[in-house]
C-alpha cells in the first residue's frame, strides 16, 4: 500500500464514523509555550479534553505533521524519524473504549489488510498507589475480537519479567501504557490531563516463535512486544484521557476522552510487512536523488544506509519546518533546524559528497508532498533558498572545522570550551562536536560550554533581546493606525519585492510597529522608499478598510494575503482596504482592530530602519510622524 493510500483510508474511516477532518497544526505550536514543537497529534487538541467545545463537535480526526527534537540522535536504523505524520482520531466525551477498539481492528484488518496473526495489544496493568485500576476491560475486548476470526488469544500479565508465554495480550505497567504530554504519571504537574493506553503492535517475524531478533541489542532474558531487538512495532496507540493530576493524586475529567495516534511511516510498514520504513514510497525521489549524486545504492552497505538515513529524515523535517517558517538560526526552533542540515551534512561526508545536496534531495521531498500539504509547493523557492543558504554558509567551513576537531583530538582531551570555539568560528553545532567527540571516546563537559556561551553572549549583548512577542501591544487608537499601516506595508513590500514576501512576526505598539518578513535580501533603501510612497498615498486617498467572512478557498484564489493558510478553518475574516474608485490597496486575513478608513491615520509613515531578523527574515521598524 502507499503512502497516501493509508493515509486515505483512515481518514475515510473515520469520516463514515461521524468524525470531521481537520487540517494538520503547525510545527510550531500555537497557544502552547510548554514545548517547541509539535510532537503529538493531540498536542492541538489538548483544550478539547478538558470541557472546551471543538467548533466541528465531538468526533474529529486528522493526519498531523509531528517533529520530535529529541530523537535527532535515534535515526538511522530502520524505523526512528524525527519527522512523522500522525493519524489521529478523538472523541471528546462522545464514544469510548468500546467503538474505539473495534474500530481499530476494523481499520487495521479490514482496511490495511493486515492479518490478525500479526498483532498485539497492550493494556495498562493498574496502579493502585495512583488510585487507576487494571484495564481488564480493553484486554477483553481485544480478546473478543481475536476470537471472532478464530484466534484464540490469551491475556498475559509480566511479560517484561516472564515473556510472552504464547499470550497477544500483555499488561504493563505505567511507564509503557500510560500516556501524557510529559510521560509518566509521576512526571506530570499538577493540572496535566493523561491515561491509560492500549497499544497495538505489529510482528515482523512470526518465524522466531518467542525469541529475539539474532544479533541486535536487547535487554531482559525474554522477548516480547516492547524489546528493543526490531521483532515488533508499535503501530498505534489509543489513550483513554479521563484523568487530570491534583495535589492528591488523580481526579476523573469531566468528560472520558479517546485520543488515538498512529504514526503513518509505521503503519506504512506494517501494511507492507517492510521493517524499514526509508523503503516507504514517501522517500523513493528523495533517496534516488541522493543515491544519484552519492553514487551508493541504499540498502548495500550498513555504515552508507545508515548515513542515507540520517539524511533522508533530517532534510525531510528540515523542508516541512522551513515551510512552516522555521529558518535556521541560532536559537529556539531554529537551532534545531540549523543541527538537522549540518548534520546531514556531515554524514554527507561518510558518502563522500562534498558538493551541495541538501537542496536538491529536498526538492525530492516537496514533489511527493505537495499535492498533500500545498504549502511545500507554494512555497518551494523559498524553502529551497533557505536550504541552499545554510548548506553554503556551512560548507565554508565543514571541512577546517572537521581539521581542527580531529587535530584537537589527537593532541588532547577536548573540552568544553572547544566546543564553544568549534561552535562559533565553524559553526559547529554543540552535538555535532560531542557526537565525533564521542567516537573517539571523549565526553564533553556541556556546563563549560555553556558558560562560555553566556560570556560571549554578554559581550555581544545578544543575550537581553528577548523573544519576540507577536501582535499588537494594546487596543489604543495609536496601535490601531499603525496596525492598519502595517497592513499597507505589507501591501507595499509584496508589490516591489515579489509575491514570496509574508508576514514572519509582528509588535506593534502606540510608538512603532516591528515587523518580520521573509525575504532573503537586504531590501535597498530605493525600495524602501517606493513603499513609504506607496503606504502614504494610500492614507491619502481615504479608503476605506471593511471586512468579510469568505471561504478560504475563494479567498485564496482571490490572491488574499495571508500565511499559514493550511491552519485556518474553512471560512476566513479578510480585511480590505479599498478607494472610491474600487482599486485594491490590501487584502489580507486579520483578526483586527483596525481604523475604518485609512484617512483616520494621522501623520507621515516612515521607515527608520531594515535589518535581518534572522536567516530568510528581514525585520523592519516604521513610524507615523
Ligand atoms: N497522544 C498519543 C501519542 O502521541 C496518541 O495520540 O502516542
Amino acid at each position: 500500500m502507499h503512502t497516501n493510500d493509508i493515509r486515505t483510508a483512515y481518514l475515510k474511516y473515520f469520516s463514515a464514523k461521524g468524525h470531521k477532518i481537520v487540517p494538520s497544526a503547525l510545527l510550531v505550536p500555537e497557544n502552547d509555550p510548554t514545548t517547541l514543537f509539535t510532537g503529538s497529534g493531540m498536542q492541538p487538541m489538548l483544550p478539547f479534553f478538558l470541557g472546551e467545545k471543538h467548533p466541528l463537535g465531538t468526533r474529529v480526526a486528522d493526519s498531523q505533521k509531528c517533529f520530535r527534537s529529541g530523537d535527532i540522535e535515534e535515526v538511522g536504523d530502520n524505523r526512528h524519524t524525527t519527522f512523522f505524520e500522525m493519524l489521529g482520531n478523538w472523541s471528546f466525551g462522545d464514544y469510548f473504549k468500546q467503538e474505539q477498539i473495534a474500530w481499530m481492528w476494523e481499520f487495521l484488518t479490514g482496511e490495511l489488510h493486515i492479518d490478525p496473526k500479526r498483532l498485539y495489544f497492550t493494556c495498562f496493568r493498574g496502579n493502585e498507589s495512583l488510585g487507576v485500576s487494571k484495564d481488564i476491560e480493553s484486554a477483553e475486548l481485544w480478546q473478543k475480537l481475536f476470537a471472532s476470526v478464530k484466534v484464540d488469544a490469551k491475556i498475559v500479565d509480566f511479560p517484561e519479567r516472564d515473556g510472552m508465554q504464547g499470550g497477544r495480550i500483555f499488561y504493563y505497567d505505567e511507564t509503557k501504557n500510560w500516556w501524557s504530554r510529559v510521560g509518566t504519571p509521576g512526571n506530570m504537574p499538577e493540572g496535566e490531563p493523561g491515561g491509560p493506553d492500549t497499544e497495538m503492535f505489529f510482528d515482523f517475524y512470526p518465524e522466531l516463535g518467542d525469541a529475539c531478533v539474532p544479533d541486535t541489542p536487547h535487554t531482559g532474558k525474554f522477548c516480547h512486544v516492547n524489546c528493543d531487538c526490531g521483532r515488533f512495532m508499535e503501530i498505534g496507540n489509543n489513550v483513554f484521557m479521563q484523568y487530570r493530576k491534583t495535589q492528591q493524586g488523580f481526579e476523573e475529567l469531566k468528560q472520558k476522552n479517546v485520543d488515538f495516534g498512529g504514526g503513518l511511516e509505521r503503519l506504512w510498514a506494517a501494511a507492507n510487512n517492510s521493517p524499514d520504513v526509508f523503503y516507504m514510497d514517501a522517500f523513493q525521489h528523495a533517496k534516488e536523488e541522493l543515491e544519484k549524486i552519492s553514487g551508493k545504492k541504499y540498502g548495500e552497505e550498513e555504515k552508507e544506509t545508515f548515513a542515507m538515513r540520517v539524511i533522508l529524515d533530517h532534510i525531510r523535517a528540515a523542508t516541512f519546518l522551513i515551510g512552516d517558517n522555521v529558518l535556521p538560526s541560532n536559537k529556539d526552533q531554529g537551532y534545531f533546524v540549523r543541527r538537522l542540515i549540518r548534520r546531514s551534512i556531515r554524514f554527507g561526508k561518510e558518502l563522500a559528497i562534498s558538493e551541495n545536496f541538501v537542496g536538491a534531495v529536498a526538492q525530492g521531498f516537496v514533489e511527493y508532498y505537495k499535492t498533500t500539504y500545498s504549502v511545500l509547493g507554494e512555497k518551494q523557492t523559498f524553502v529551497y533558498k533557505a536550504l541552499v543558504e545554510e548548506e553554503e554558509k556551512f560548507r565554508k567551513t565543514l571541512d577546517k572545522g572537521l581539521k581542527e576537531l580531529e587535530g584537537r583530538i589527537e593532541k588532547r582531551n577536548v573540552t568544553g570550551k572547544d566546543a564553544f570555539e568549534l561552535f562559533s568560528t565553524y559553526g559547529f553545532p554543540l552535538e555535532m562536536t560531542e557526537e565525533i567527540a564521542k567516537e573517539k571516546g571523549i565526553v564533553i563537559e556541556r556546563g563549560e560550554f555553556k558558560a562560555e556561551f553566556a560570556k560571549h553572549q554578554e559581550l555581544s549583548r545578544t543575550a537581553s533581546a528577548g523573544k519576540f512577542k507577536g501582535g499588537l501591544a494594546d487596543h489604543s487608537e495609536k496601535t490601531t493606525m499603525l496596525h492598519t499601516t502595517t497592513h499597507l506595508m505589507l501591501a507595499g513590500l509584496r508589490k516591489y519585492l515579489g509575491q514570496d514576501v509574508h508576514q514572519a512576526g509582528s509588535n506593534i505598539t502606540e510608538e512603532r510597529t516591528r515587523f518580520d518578513f521573509t525575504h532573503q535580501e537586504k531590501v535597498s533603501r530605493e525600495i524602501l522608499d517606493k513603499v513609504e510612497a506607496y503606504v502614504n498615498e494610500v492614507i491619502a486617498k481615504k479608503c476605506s478598510m471593511t471586512t468579510e467572512v469568505m471561504e478560504k478557498n475563494t479567498a485564496k484564489e482571490a490572491g488574499v494575503e495571508g500565511s499559514f493558510w493550511e491552519k485556518y478553518p474553512d471560512k476566513v475574516t479578510v480585511y480590505t482596504v479599498k478607494a472610491d474608485d474600487g482599486t485594491v490597496y490590501s487584502q489580507e486575513l486579520c483578526g483586527g482592530p483596525h481604523v475604518a478608513n485609512t484617512g483616520n491615520i494621522q501623520g507621515t509613515f516612515r521607515i527608520i530602519k531594515e535589518e535581518a531578523s534572522s536567516a530568510g527574515v528581514r525585520r523592519i521598524k516604521a513610524i507615523l510622524e
